[in-house]
């Protein structure tokens, strides 16, 4: 008898895709795109095929250098998500314990359970300013569990986690021998020489990333996974059931944005230190939300003193042309996430439709 697998499918993907658009738009949770032609890139750069290996060599160098690992550990990926997909495949059998921090990103949960885990969930807390408490994970662990996952910064809140705290959590993790998976897309866009890679932290490290998010370069799709050298060929190995290979032409873009990363870096944090206070700003003076200050990264992640999000967020949508997330896709319905990666303009427009849509429910 065959056992049909259960359709996995992300809700939350299917309302960002489909449903998130809008005129003043919150909702996404990078910098919005890098434009092409401030890339110094000519046609004569560009080629469509090479012939298929296990990692571009110049894109693995860029990638082993950024990270200061051997090129041995990097797994090329088709963005974070691809990443976290390869990640948790090479290391979660079906039945396997997954314990996953609540809130999270959606996708990370659907994955682990599409690999036939078990998937077990620790909190962070709003009044704990969303910190991961290594001991509440420590009490969630049992015997099955063979990965811990964590967000730094987290999605949704924002909230970043020092180094030693990290590394406490792995050696809880490596006393029950499991690995530990830092999803770190947003910890790039600190833009500070502390954000250094967790997979520095210990052997039972895995970590995954991309230039989605803290670039604006979503489409290049430039991913990776940073896993000691067995692990790193495992993903390879699963890689050439999914992927096969990259796109050439974005392995080329991708190298040319790395040789350029400091100029982008300063258009993001350009951007992100502009934004930023402008947000604070808007929390602080607004009496019915609770939200920690966003001291970083590209979101926060409001708790609605009063009154229902979702009918907030319809209202937001359909007469003031405003989008931010439902916190229901992280499991927090009385939350929602505001992105600031997007132009000021836009932000601060947004912002302000926001705030009269916050007084209209209240009224
Ligand atoms: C925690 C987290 N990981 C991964 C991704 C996907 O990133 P990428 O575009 O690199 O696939 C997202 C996107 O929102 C995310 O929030």
């Amino acid at each position: 008898m065959t056992t049909a697998r259960p359709e996995i499918r992300s809700e939350y993907l299917e309302w960002a895709k489909l449903r998130s658009s809008a005129k003043f738009n919150l909702a996404t949770s990078g910098l919005d795109g890098f434009p092409l032609a401030n890339l110094p890139v000519k046609i004569e750069d560009l080629e469509i095929s090479i012939g298929g290996s296990y990692g571009y060599p110049p894109l693995q160098e860029r990638l082993a250098r950024k990270n200061d690992v051997s090129p041995d550990c990097i797994v090329a990926a088709n963005g974070t998500s691809m990443a976290n997909h390869l990640a948790m495949a090479a290391l979660v059998e079906p039945g396997d314990e997954v314990l996953i921090e609540q809130p999270a990103y959606d996708p990370l949960l659907r994955v682990a359970e599409y690999l036939g885990a078990t998937v077990r969930r620790f909190p962070r807390r709003l009044e704990d300013g969303f910190a991961l408490d290594p001991r509440e994970i420590e009490r969630h662990l049992t015997a099955r569990t063979r990965l811990v996952v964590v967000t730094n910064l987290h999605n949704p809140s924002g909230a970043r986690t020092l180094d030693s705290r990290l590394h406490l959590i792995g050696e809880i993790a490596q006393s029950r021998n499991a690995h530990v998976l830092v999803d770190e897309v947003y910890l790039e866009a600190c833009f500070d020489s502390q954000a250094r890679s967790a997979f520095h932290l210990g052997s039972n490290f895995i970590v995954t990333s991309s230039l989605t998010k803290a670039f604006g370069l979503s489409g290049l799709r430039c991913g990776w996974i940073i896993a000691p050298k067995p692990l790193a060929e495992r993903m390879w190995r699963i890689n050439d059931l999914f992927g096969v290979i990259p796109a050439h032409v974005a392995e080329l873009l991708s190298v040319i944005a790395l040789d350029n990363l400091q100029q982008i870096e300063e258009y993001a944090r350009t951007r992100l230190e502009t934004n930023r206070p402008i947000l604070q700003q808007f929390l602080a003076s607004r009496r019915d939300l609770f939200a920690m200050p966003a001291a970083q990264g590209t979101t926060a992640f409001p708790q609605l003193a009063s009154g229902h999000v979702d009918a907030l967020c319809q209202l937001l949508r359909e007469k003031y042309e405003t989008a931010v997330v439902p916190g229901r896709f992280f499991e927090m319905p009385n939350h929602f996430r505001i992105g600031i990666g997007g132009k000021t303009e836009m932000l601060e427009e947004g912002l302000r439709r926001l705030g009269k849509a916050l007084d209209e429910i209240a009224s």
